[in-house]
């Protein structure tokens, strides 16, 4: 038995999880599992006093074929878990493609074609989805779009997955249209966390941005989610050359009296954005300019998966942050997966390979056969994205489509 943990250890500390398991599901033998992923470790050693979640650390018997059975014991999903050991908790789900805005950096100016109706999820095949992953460990759903909430059964949905046993956070990005109008039912379905996209301060710019007007509803709609409690509320700002960047300052003044959670978004190259380098403004660079402001900025220890890297201005209600999926990327710690609004995975955003469940689901297979199909796609993940220059020359489809 010794001799078989000695073993085991080393099984653990050379491989990852997932590997160790399907090399263990296929022979009979034992081993020592320890649950802290390698980001884990990382943010253990850099923020001690941070608590951790309870490690489990366990001897498992494992006898071949025997798979579904590990899973009530190990704390997670072999099909969720990639060939890096990353562990996708995190599913996004796109409920539309439709927007009523036009945001430049998300759809070209011509719109883009709808995929029909009939293909699109419907809202049990929604939820169908939404179980299955809970089931396997998701832990946070977040709705996007296009615009979810102008889908007509979007609190049905929320309503429904609110009852999901295992499901810790539900969260929305909304363009804030519609959210003044809609936030009591929102919160009454359950939802746990806004992001509203706002790109501008100044009426005009905003307008010429979104290529619509609706400013004051924005804004109206980010006041009213503050008011009903939402601490913070996320505000998604990208970062423009020649449009916005002369108002990251101003974002930054916001949230003196505000408990918003600004985050400066670099701008990503996707099909039809018209993206080009110089465009792009860099988390070093919009650092640099708040910092000659405001020299004392304060570092706050990043979120889990460290997408954003997240600061204070000492004495300020708020918070900022910034994605820096461009020239600083995450993919390390990406727990992340998306479902588009016609029901294809799409296990990384910059990533042109889909799988369409939707297709699986209407030809009657089973959860096993779907998980099957989800596995197979979880464990193709590529270890990160192809650089921002690749990622501008290749096909992928527009944001509108994918779900930001
Ligand atoms: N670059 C960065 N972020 C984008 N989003 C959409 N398109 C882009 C892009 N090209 C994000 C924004 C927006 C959300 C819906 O998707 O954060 O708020
Ligand atoms: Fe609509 Fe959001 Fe895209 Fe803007 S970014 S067009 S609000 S989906």
């Amino acid at each position: 038995m010794a001799l078989h943990s000695g073993l085991c250890s080393r099984l653990i500390y050379s491989t990852h999880p997932a590997q160790a398991l399907r090399t263990a599901a296929n022979t009979l033998q034992c081993f020592r599992y320890s649950g802290r992923t390698k980001e884990e470790n990382q943010r253990h050693a850099a923020y001690p006093e941070i608590p951790e979640r309870p490690q489990p650390e366990q001897e498992l018997v494992v006898a071949r074929g025997r798979r579904r059975v590990l899973k009530d014991v190990l704390p997670f999903s072999e099909f969720l878990t990639d060939s890096f050991g990353r562990r996708h908790s995190y599913l996004r789900i796109s409920l539309t493609e439709k927007c009523n805005l036009r945001c430049q950096y998300c759809m070209p100016e011509e719109g883009v074609k709808l995929t029909p109706r009939g293909q699109l999820l419907t809202t049990e095949e929604v939820l169908t989805l939404a179980r299955l992953f809970v089931r396997e460990g998701v832990e946070k759903i977040r709705l996007t779009g296009g615009e979810p909430l102008i889908r007509p059964d979007v609190l049905h949905i929320i309503t429904e997955m609110r009852k999901l046993e295992g499901l810790k956070t539900i969260a929305v990005t909304t363009n804030g249209m519609n959210l003044a109008r809609l936030l009591p039912g929102l919160k009454k379905a359950g939802v746990d966390l806004l992001n509203v996209s706002l790109d501008s301060l100044v009426p005009a710019k905003f307008e010429f941005i979104v290529r619509r007007k609706g400013f004051h509803k924005v804004m109206e709609g980010i006041d009213k989610a503050i008011k009903m409690g939402y601490n913070p509320v996320k505000v998604n700002c990208v970062v423009m050359r020649g449009l916005n960047e002369d108002e990251l300052l101003d974002f930054v003044a916001l949230t003196e009296r505000k408990p918003l959670d600004v985050r400066f978004i670099e701008y990503m190259p996707f099909d039809g954005n018209k993206w080009n380098f110089k465009k792009m403004v860099s988390y070093a660079e919009m650092l640099d300019r708040i910092k000659q402001q405001w020299p004392s900025l304060e570092t706050l220890p990043g979120d889990e998966t460290g997408t954003a890297k997240a600061f204070r201005v000492p004495g300020f209600q708020g918070q900022l942050g910034f994605i820096t999926s461009m020239s600083d990327h995450f993919c390390g710690s990406c727990n992340r997966l998306r479902i588009t609004a016609d029901g294809n995975l799409k296990v990384c955003l910059f990533g042109n390979s889909e799988v369409s469940l939707r297709d699986c689901l209407r030809s009657g297979a089973s959860d096993e056969e779907l998980l099957q199909i989800i596995g197979a796609a979880v464990g193709r993940k590529k270890k990160q994205h192809a650089g921002m220059f690749n990622i501008s020359q290749m096909k992928n489809r527009p944001m509108i489509l994918i779900g930001g």
